[in-house]
């Protein structure tokens, strides 16, 4: 690899080609959109303005920042409502260079409140097929059941989206973490495996490493969102690696939501020198303060990383998406030609 400037890093960053793997698009409803959305639907909110709401983003665990993130996603009424969503996201991140992306989305949030499954899962698919054909963006749908919530309710959640099943890829697993270890959800994730749904799980956000374990051993999903707390055991860092089983880290969530002291103390690059397959993705941009290119450019700046591991991490985003293989080697060689041009 030539070498690269340090202080071209930011311009590589923003200009390399990427996949998004970990990205709520109920958080990346902006305020802006949360109070348009309110008035469409004759709604009223407990915050008097834009700025107002911007201010009670202040987090300190994961439970106050679910908390602000539910009460936001209550403005999403009709299936247009979804659609105006995940178009802004997808125009959002096609401008950061993500050619590729999996979207999470949370049903039981909606349904919940009386929101007909449809109009959830027809409206963000609608999104994903205009965003294809206008900016070329490729971008498909995760299901992610609530683990606050029980095991029950997920099957009939299940149930519920199943007419729509060629609208969506896989099942996730998200919401309060402590005391839902994965293991709770075991017969559901066996049924989503028999259906050829594609399995992924949050692990080791807020939880031990031992629910990374069970993510993997039980519920057998295929990647780990988050599972930055395996730095904490060096067996499964060496499983993690040995596996090739890709962890989607989101530093700016990790640091709002002190999951990471400080950003300069985010463990990204221990990840990526052990050889695990670690992507850097944006959780839930419109809270925690930037999308993918704010996420990679402010954690090179504050802990130091180089462009070796810039190029690692759009390959392994690639490598850890859900694409065709030959996908996957047509966007690896854009990476290539990229750094063999890079001024
Ligand atoms: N963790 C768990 N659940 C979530 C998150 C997260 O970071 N973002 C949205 N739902
Ligand atoms: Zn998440």
């Amino acid at each position: 690899m030539k070498p690269i400037a340090p202080d071209r890093l930011p311009a590589l960053l923003r200009l390399m080609p990427k996949a998004e793997l970990h990205i709520h698009i109920e958080g990346s409803l902006e305020p802006e959109l949360i109070f348009a959305l309110a008035q469409r639907n004759g709604l009223s909110l407990p915050y008097a303005d834009v700025q107002a709401l911007r201010r009670a983003y202040a987090f300190s665990n994961l439970q106050s920042f679910l908390d602000i993130y539910y009460a936001g996603a209550s403005v999403l009424v009709q299936e247009q409502d979804f659609y105006d969503m995940a178009r802004a996201y997808l125009r959002r991140a096609a401008a950061d260079n993500v050619l590729h992306t999996e979207i999470f989305f949370d049903p039981q949030t909606h349904t919940a409140r009386g929101v007909a499954m449809d109009s959830v899962i027809n409206g963000l698919h609608r999104a994903c097929v205009d965003a294809r054909a206008q900016t070329g963006i490729s971008a498909s749908l995760i299901l992610c059941f609530l683990r606050h919530l029980s095991e029950q309710d997920a099957f009939a959640t299940l149930e519920q989206a199943l007419p729509l099943r060629d609208k969506f890829i896989g099942v996730g697993l998200d919401s309060s973490e402590l005391g839902h270890p994965p293991e709770n959800f075991s017969r559901v994730f066996a049924r989503c495996r028999e259906l050829g749904l594609r399995l992924v799980a949050h692990a080791g956000e807020e939880g031990p490493p031992s629910y990374i374990w069970s993510a993997l051993d039980v519920l057998k999903v295929e990647r780990i969102d988050h599972g930055v707390r395996c730095v904490q055991d060096a067996l499964l860092m060496q499983r993690l690696a040995r596996d090739r089983i890709p962890l989607t880290v989101c530093p700016l969530s990790n640091h709002r939501l002190g999951v990471c002291a400080s950003l300069a103390e985010h463990k990204l690059g221990q990840l990526l020198d052990a050889g695990i397959v670690a992507t850097v993705n944006s959780d839930d941009p419109a809270y925690f303060g930037g999308y993918l290119n704010d996420n990679l450019v402010q954690t090179f700046a504050a802990t130091g990383l180089r462009a070796e591991h810039a190029y690692s991490l759009s390959h392994n985003s690639f490598e850890a998406s859900f694409i065709a293989a030959s996908e996957k080697r047509g966007f690896q060689d854009k990476l290539q030609d990229l750094f063999e041009t890079f001024p």
